[in-house]
């Protein structure tokens, strides 16, 4: 094949055949797209472990089904174990007669044997499904400077910004390809010119912003809000700001001023020439939030079910959530949340969380635990036409579930539904 790129002789060989026909055609689809993006060489992935975004057995991903068999005949696993996103089904999540037959019979009807490819592939083990993988529980943490080849936007927009490890956006397949051949194409965040920042935003709110809000800034002036110390709280605040800027606009990386790995090292020379400035105030979130479109049919409907947790939740933000409502009820005087309620978290987080008394506390406010993703369970047009409420700016987006803030959503769930 013609290619632009320079390879070393051990890629070339592979892209020969010298590991195999599978391996090859592995290898000439990541040479191929290094090509599109103008990438000049192949780097190693240096991560220990892989991430994969394709979690779920949807029916009508026949193909997908196809090529994991072949890539494992063709002994083309992967080199490195992964973790991948969460699952779509769990049978504690509220769901109706009508829903589980379709999910079950028609929509992920490959789940089971779609999870024992991802085994046979690479898999870590039957707990690595979340899109939190970066959680200690969890243990998929890169080190800064690590190459990976990644997918999940929210874990990618993570990894750059908060780890300090390098990963393009990359699609799914694409980044399971770069696990197996242990190489990425050399192109955008991975070098340093790709990581400087072209804009910058300057934050001018008068209180610390809703981080699901801001989800499309970056930058000067949240320091005043989240310090200068990446701690759990700093952590969990960023997960859900990246997952924000992510879905909402495309954005793999973000440096904050005095916090993030590289703009603590680099400072202003991270700052790429002509760099744009944005003004984020108070009256700038109202009209962001106020201009999110919502999909119900009847706007004024009651919820049905409310989701938290999409990036999944860390551990110390579920127990403060079950703190919350815990505290919110006994106020209102209420007993159990008004609408059916799911928090996600990664099934490591579960676990802990579950060994503990707040496990007990959660259940008695009504609250379902789950390992789920929401937006699998929302992707289809029975649940589609459910009124859903989340604080997750990335369910809103892709589903029709209508976004509050979390103030508004802890509101909405322990006093009387309307
Ligand atoms: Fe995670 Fe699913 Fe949300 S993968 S970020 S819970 S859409």
């Amino acid at each position: 094949m013609n290619y632009k790129m320079h390879l070393t002789p051990e890629e070339e060989d592979i892209l020969n055949g010298g590991k195999g026909e599978t391996m090859a055609k592995v290898m000439k689809t990541l040479v191929m797209y290094g090509d599109a993006f103008g990438a000049t060489k192949m780097v190693p992935v240096t991560s220990k472990m892989g991430h994969l975004v394709t979690s779920f057995g949807l029916g009508v991903m026949q193909p997908v089904y196809d090529l994991m068999d072949q890539l494992i005949a063709g002994g083309a696993v992967s080199s490195q174990k992964f973790s991948v996103d969460p699952k779509p089904l769990d049978p504690n999540v509220p769901s109706s007669f009508l829903k589980n037959i379709v999910f079950k019979k028609f929509m992920y009807n490959m789940q089971d044997s779609y999870d024992a490819q991802l085994a046979k592939l690479g898999l870590v083990d039957s707990k690595s499904y979340t899109c939190t993988c970066y959680m200690d529980e969890v243990g998929n943490i890169p080190n800064k400077g690590d190459v990976l080849s990644w997918a999940e936007s929210s874990a990618v927009v993570y990894a750059n910004s908060v780890l300090g490890a390098r990963c393009n956006r990359n699609s799914g397949i694409i980044e399971l390809f770069g696990s197996i051949i242990g190489r990425v194409p050399y192109f955008g965040l991975v070098t340093d010119e790709g990581r400087k920042a072209t804009w910058i935003v300057e934050v001018k709110t008068t209180k610390k912003p809703e981080a699901q809000i801001l989800g499309s800034a970056i930058g000067k002036g949240l320091d005043k809000w989240i310090g200068t110390e990446l701690d759990g709280d700093a952590k969990a605040y960023l997960k859900d700001f990246g997952a924000a800027t992510a879905s909402n606009g495309a954005v793999g990386l973000y440096h904050i001023d005095g916090l993030t790995p590289e703009a603590v090292e680099q400072g202003e020379s991270l700052i790429a020439e002509g760099a744009k400035v944005y003004v984020i105030d108070d009256a700038e979130l109202d009209r962001v939030k106020n201009n999110y479109p919502v999909m119900w049919k009847d706007k004024n409907a009651t919820p049905k079910l409310c989701f938290v947790g999409c990036p999944h939740l860390s551990y110390d933000q579920l127990v403060e959530w079950t703190e919350n409502v815990s505290e919110a009820l006994k106020k209102n005087g209420r007993s159990k949340v008004s609408i059916p309620t799911v928090f996600t978290a990664a099934p490591a987080v579960v676990e802990k969380f579950n060994a503990t008394p707040n496990a007990a506390k959660l259940k008695a406010t009504g609250v379902v635990l789950s390992y789920i993703c929401p937006l699998m369970y929302m992707n289809n047009p029975l649940a589609g036409k459910m009124p859903v409420i989340t604080n997750s700016n990335k369910l809103r987006t892709y589903t029709t579930s209508r976004y509050y803030t979390s103030a508004e959503i802890l509101d909405i769930i322990t006093k009387e539904a309307k």
